[in-house]
């Protein structure tokens, strides 16, 4: 099977109401879809992706009624963020109601929420009954698809079709956020930047249980390209790559390039939105450069860059044995 790739909608929404797979665009990166009420057809994701069973999925809804059908009645609080932020790359844990299957959560009692802000995807949405259970349509651990061409490469012969939406406007995923005794928590950082969040909802702290057994973007390594990354803090890159003259070293660099094998700037404004847009293309490129190693740097760690730079330690911990 060769995965279909275009804009026809019906046809997307015919294959997920026959419970098969479809690649659905977002505004943050490509998600794998299926029907998330159903079972068997969520089963099917963890297959074609290689995911663990442990590792539960985010169901993307098409309004807030739909969520509110999803979980148990939300604090103000989460409600208040829905308004804020949705549509958009914000996605909320809230405790569960039964409609979703325990296959979606991975057994647990909460269920990860978010309404996509790419157009394509809400009119597919809207001509659906049921939401839809996605995670990033690559396969298990290695990097998130940011164009149809990326879903393809890696799962093209595993789904029925791709639904194409051209190139993520956002580039990385969303900001999760949970609750722990009722104060807000980050789970991971994400489109969503935490300064737009704690203007309005003041300090967001950091998770201290470990709700999940593991999860995916949350395991020390992910992300990860074939070649192996190193992380080098800003000033130690250059140091680096003179001591690696010879080999074939390609950089991933912020603001300014550097003469190497091949060399990808994410921003030569200093934009980590822009930084972010460009993130998982230019690491699939570099991968695909014929590099033995690939030398990034940190960007700061502001707006975006946050996620940024939590991208690129877990892509760098998947070569360093951390996982
Ligand atoms: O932007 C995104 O969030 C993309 C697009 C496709 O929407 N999706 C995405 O999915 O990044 P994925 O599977 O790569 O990451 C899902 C994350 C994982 O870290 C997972 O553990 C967490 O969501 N998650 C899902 N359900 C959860 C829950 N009940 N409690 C805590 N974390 C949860
Ligand atoms: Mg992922």
């Amino acid at each position: 099977m060769t995965a279909g790739i275009g804009s026809d909608l019906e046809r997307a929404a015919a294959h997920l109401r026959a419970g098969e797979l479809v690649a659905i665009p977002t505004e943050t990166v490509y998600g794998l879809a299926a029907n998330a009420l159903d079972a068997d057809a969520s089963l099917r994701i963890f297959e074609a992706k290689e995911r663990p069973a442990f590792d539960p999925l985010i169901v993307h809804v098409r309004s807030r009624a739909q969520a509110l059908e999803l979980c148990e009645t939300p604090s103000a609080e989460a409600l208040a963020l829905m308004d804020a932020f949705w549509p958009g790359p914000l996605t909320l844990v809230l405790t569960k109601r039964a409609a979703i299957p325990d296959m979606v959560t991975s057994g647990l009692d909460t269920v990860a929420l978010r309404q996509p802000a790419h157009p394509l995807t809400a009119e597919l949405l809207a001509r659906l009954s049921f939401p839809l259970a996605a995670p990033s349509a690559n396969l298990f651990g290695r990097t998130s698809p940011t164009t149809a061409q990326h879903v393809a490469e890696q799962l093209g012969d595993r789904i029925a079709y791709i639904l194409d939406g051209g190139t993520c406007a956002v580039g990385v995923e969303s900001t999760i956020l949970g609750w722990e005794e009722r104060r807000l928590v980050l789970y991971r950082p994400g489109g969503t930047p935490l300064e737009a969040i704690e203007r309005i909802f003041g300090h967001v702290g950091a998770a201290q249980r470990r709700v999940l057994p593991a999860a995916p973007g949350m395991l020390a390594a992910h992300y990860a390209p074939r070649t192996p990354l190193e992380l080098r803090e800003l000033g130690e890159l250059d140091a680096r790559l003179a001591g690696l003259a010879g080999r074939r070293v390609a950089v991933l660099a912020f603001d300014r390039a550097r003469p190497a094998h091949a060399c990808r700037v994410l921003s030569a404004r200093g934009d980590p939105a822009e930084a972010a847009h460009r993130l998982f293309s230019s690491l699939r490129e570099l991968d695909a450069s014929g590099a033995d190693l690939i030398l990034a740097e940190p960007v700061p760690e502001v707006g975006l860059g946050r996620a940024i730079n939590d991208r690129l330690r877990r892509a760098a911990a998947a070569r360093s044995g951390q996982a």
